[in-house]
């Protein structure tokens, strides 16, 4: 009887025997919606336990990564879906993963092979869109993870695309200029098949900034006979970038920041900050709540930790990470053991880093009012319900950190039109997207008695699963 509750011939169909089978002796007479949400709790009462997905084959279940947390993301939302849960699976696995060779000659002569990634995770809502990161440590499963994250994040604050995200297992530190060059106009060659303007959109992210923008639009302008500024996202000005683009993921954590402040009764002049990473994302947004009055007491990089109770100038740090590569060093501050930024007492943490890094060991000894989540990932399921039990508010990467990608969406809507707003327009809009966005997650979330994160999934899974079901499966 329950094994019949499932059957379209759809590409979910193994979710649904996956999820019932189990079940089945133990449950009689359920209704559709019933069993999956029983379903659903059973996965969430062991989220201890690797959730039982149906997982593409070219996955090892005892080694998820990133990709693992995503689908536990995935299975807290389900009770929330109603009908639209129906079509969950489509999120469980991306739509399309190109693995590519990026073999370039480096200066001494020799060659070198480096794996490369694109992939798109969902377009039902419009063309693929997220960045690209240049890591040595980059894995499928990451960027599985980042591309679907980049779906979640789109749709949850409404702008009309999917999700994709690319990568290159590289160490970029360790390359020339010219070898870094070579590798990116490689690999946007190789990926090329599958990106463009109307198809799926790149953008900067870990260890790619502007320069990298300007090959990969040059890359893809000469292999297609035309200028296509509308190709990547992140450019500098003068090829098409938007004003405020490098600013823009973090002034959107600082607006949602000072949003939540408000609704803890948290006064920002006097609040204290730890922040984890100081790149693009986090470095901005350490100053901009530093010129509220914030004191940023810790800062933690691929380099170091440093610590200073009084506060830290956020303006002089930026100079010397410029200058030297990293926080360490970073005269008047102290120098502490990595593991123990976790333990500094503060009132806002700004993880703003790589994924994973609040995880089960470090979770329940957080001392902070606030985590605005600037990296893609960095809060593990199993975390994220540590904190929660600790009263600890976190605003999830899918909301906090969607100013990089609404002004991206600004910057090609500017390169179709050839028509270029002011930066006080494009922050004005971006503050509004940010502080929207914000508030309909935090109703939901009171609504449903969900957190943060919950909230931004159920609004934006709503929104792709009504996309896919008004497009319906094709053929
Ligand atoms: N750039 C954007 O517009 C944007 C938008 C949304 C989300 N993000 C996410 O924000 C995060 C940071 O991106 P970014 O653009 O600032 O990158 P970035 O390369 O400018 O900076 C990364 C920072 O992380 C630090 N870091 C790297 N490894 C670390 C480690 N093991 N421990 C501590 N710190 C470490 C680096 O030292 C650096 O300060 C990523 O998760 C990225 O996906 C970026």
């Amino acid at each position: 009887m329950a094994l019949y509750i499932f059957p379209r011939k759809t590409e979910h169909d193994n979710l649904a025997l996956d999820l019932v089978l189990p079940l089945f002796t133990m449950t009689a007479f359920l209704t559709e919606e019933n069993l999956f949400m029983s379903a659903q709790q059973t996965v969430l009462n062991n989220s201890s336990m690797p959730s039982k997905h149906a997982l593409p084959s070219y996955l090892h279940t005892d080694s998820l990564g990133p990709w693992g947390s995503y689908l536990q993301q995935i299975d807290r939302v389900a009770p929330h879906l109603g009908s639209l849960s129906r079509w969950l699976e489509t999120l469980k696995r991306p739509k399309r993963i190109l693995i590519v060779d990026v073999p370039i000659e480096m200066d001494n002569g020799t060659t070198a092979h480096f794996e490369g990634y694109r992939v798109q995770h969902n377009t039902s809502r419009g063309p693929g869109k997220g960045g690209v990161r240049y890591h040595q440590d980059v894995t499928l499963s990451e960027v599985m993870a980042l591309s679907a994250w980049m779906s979640i994040k789109n749709a949850a604050v409404n702008v009309p695309y999917g999700g994709a995200k690319g990568g290159i297992r590289v160490d970029p530190r360790k390359l020339s200029r010219n070898e870094l060059e070579r590798v990116t106009r490689r690999y946007t060659s190789e990926i090329g098949i599958i990106i463009g303007p109307h198809i799926d959109i790149p953008a900067t992210d870990v260890n790619t900034d502007e320069q990298v923008m300007a090959w990969m639009m040059d890359t893809y302008s000469m292999n297609t006979g035309q200028t296509a500024t509308g190709v990547v996202t992140g450019k500098p000005v003068s090829l098409g970038g938007s004003l405020g683009r490098r600013e823009a993921t973090g002034r959107g954590i600082f607006t949602v920041g000072c949003e939540a402040a408000q609704r803890i009764g948290l006064d920002i002049a006097s609040a204290r900050a730890a922040v984890q990473g100081f790149g693009n994302v986090g470095g901005i947004a350490a100053q901009l709540f530093v010129e509220a009055g914030v004191k940023v007491i810790a800062v933690q990089d691929h380099t170091g930790t440093i610590y200073k109770p009084s506060g830290i100038d956020a303006h002089a740090l930026l100079e010397h990470v410029s200058a030297r590569g990293g926080v360490t060093g970073f005269a008047g501050a102290e120098s502490l053991v990595n593991d123990n930024f976790w333990d500094i007492e503060s009132d806002i943490l700004i993880p703003a880093a790589l994924e994973s890094q609040i995880n089960e060991q470090n979770a329940s000894r957080i001392r902070t009012k606030i985590i605005i989540e600037g990296a893609n990932g960095p809060t593990t399921p199993i975390a994220d319900d540590i904190l929660r039990e600790n009263n600890i508010l976190v605003i999830p990467d899918v909301v906090a950190n969607a100013g990089g990608v609404t002004v991206s969406y600004f910057e090609w809507v500017q390169d179709f039109s050839s028509f270029f707003w002011t930066e006080d327009e494009i922050n004005q809009r971006l503050e509004r997207i940010m502080r929207e966005a914000f508030a309909s997650v935090w109703q939901v979330a009171q609504e449903n008695n969900v957190s943060i994160r919950t909230a931004a999934y159920i609004i934006a899974c709503k929104r792709i699963l009504m996309a896919r079901e008004m497009r319906g499966l094709y053929p």
